[in-house]
């Protein structure tokens, strides 16, 4: 029923051109739905701390099943351990604006088309939505509950569209000072050369390019890495075709999302992690960075979606 109403609202949506909003439990998560096949999910962004959530920061060592027990109590046996349990509590600071940005330069270029886009606005050390649910939330009911919204935008969303593209965007501090784009192929893989993009996050495009080489679509003249490094040499990525491999640089591969929601293991949506450095995040160069990127994102999606003229993909 739920998902019904939400099919006839976007097709309002797309008649009118207004924007929807629909807010999760006490506006812990946020979706507005968008009328194109691409989603923008920012799980570290968020800034509320309700006091009611107990911080994150280290689960409980069981040392018996050798693992950790996401819990703020924990149970007989176990241990509260910082080193061998400490969890990620930083947030990626300025990444809910960068998203916004990106949308609004991307409905500028399409001439009215709005991804949808995806927020948590709980601070990472309260729920963290880019986990399972256990790491994710400690197991406090409302924690667990913005969790579940969060997902189900992102299944509500998918489930509009016949195919498309997840960018899930973080932000990192790495030395480098790359854009880290990742599609869930580890560093060693990429540095080995020897990958398969059908075991990647966009494994369901590549099974539709069937004559475009992995390389290609990864780090070569079709990837991502390269049309954002069009734009200016100076957003370095990988894997790019000035970087194909992280080598002994820092780099983050995917998580959660990219691994659940992309197409790696099923599905005709896929997703590319998007981590990014902190002088692009920050106000001097986001208006600028965020322009650029949505010309590179839209060229990706030309390149390589619209030639599916099996879909009806928008906008192509
Ligand atoms: C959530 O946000 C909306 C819009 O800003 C506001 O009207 C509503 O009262 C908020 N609800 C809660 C539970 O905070
Ligand atoms: C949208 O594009 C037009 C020209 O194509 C430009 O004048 C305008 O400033 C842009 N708006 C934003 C918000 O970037
Ligand atoms: C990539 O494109 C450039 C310019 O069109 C071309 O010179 C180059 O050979 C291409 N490389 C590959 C691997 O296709
Ligand atoms: C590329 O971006 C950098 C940083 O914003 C800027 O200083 C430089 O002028 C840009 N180069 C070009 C050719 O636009
Ligand atoms: C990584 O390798 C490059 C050259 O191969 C070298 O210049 C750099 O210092 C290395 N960095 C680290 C952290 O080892
Ligand atoms: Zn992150």
């Amino acid at each position: 029923m739920y998902l019904f109403l939400l099919s006839i609202l976007s097709l309002l949506l797309k008649v009118s051109g207004t924007k929807e909003t629909i807010f999760g439990h006490n506006n812990f998560t946020e979706y507005q739905v968008g009328n194109m096949n691409l989603i923008l999910s920012v799980p570290h962004g968020g800034s509320m701390e309700p006091k009611d959530i107990p911080d994150r920061e280290a689960a409980c060592w069981d040392a018996k099943t050798s693992s950790c027990i996401f819990s703020h109590d924990c149970p007989p046996g176990s241990i509260q351990n910082y080193k061998k349990c400490k969890v990620s509590t930083n947030q990626d600071r300025y990444t809910i604006e960068v998203a916004q940005a990106l949308a609004e330069e991307i409905n500028n270029i399409t001439n009215g088309f709005f991804p949808h886009i995806i927020i948590n606005h709980l601070q990472r050390f309260k729920m963290d939505a880019n986990r399972e649910k256990e790491e994710a939330s400690f197991g406090i009911p409302q924690a667990e509950q913005a969790w579940e919204d969060y997902m189900g935008f992102l299944t509500t969303a998918k489930s509009q569209m016949s195919g498309g593209l997840i960018l899930d965007i973080h932000g990192q501090a790495h030395p480098e000072k790359w854009i880290e784009l990742g599609y869930t192929l580890s560093k060693t893989s990429l540095n080995s050369g020897v990958f398969s993009v059908s075991c990647s996050s966009i494994r369901h495009l590549a099974s539709q390019l069937v004559n475009v080489p992995s390389e290609t679509l990864i780090s070569g003249n079709r990837s991502l890495g390269k049309y954002i490094e069009e734009q200016n040499n100076s957003y370095v990525c990988v894997p790019s075709p000035s970087n194909p491999s992280p080598n002994n640089g820092s780099y983050y591969s995917g998580g959660y999302i990219t691994k659940t929601f992309g197409s790696r293991s099923s599905g005709t949506i896929d997703a590319i992690q998007l981590e990014l450095p902190q002088w692009v995040r920050a106000a001097e160069e986001r208006s600028r960075f965020c322009k650029a990127l949505a010309r590179a994102v839209m060229k990706f999606w030309q390149t390589n979606y619209c030639s599916q003229y099996k879909y009806e993909f928008l906008p192509c």
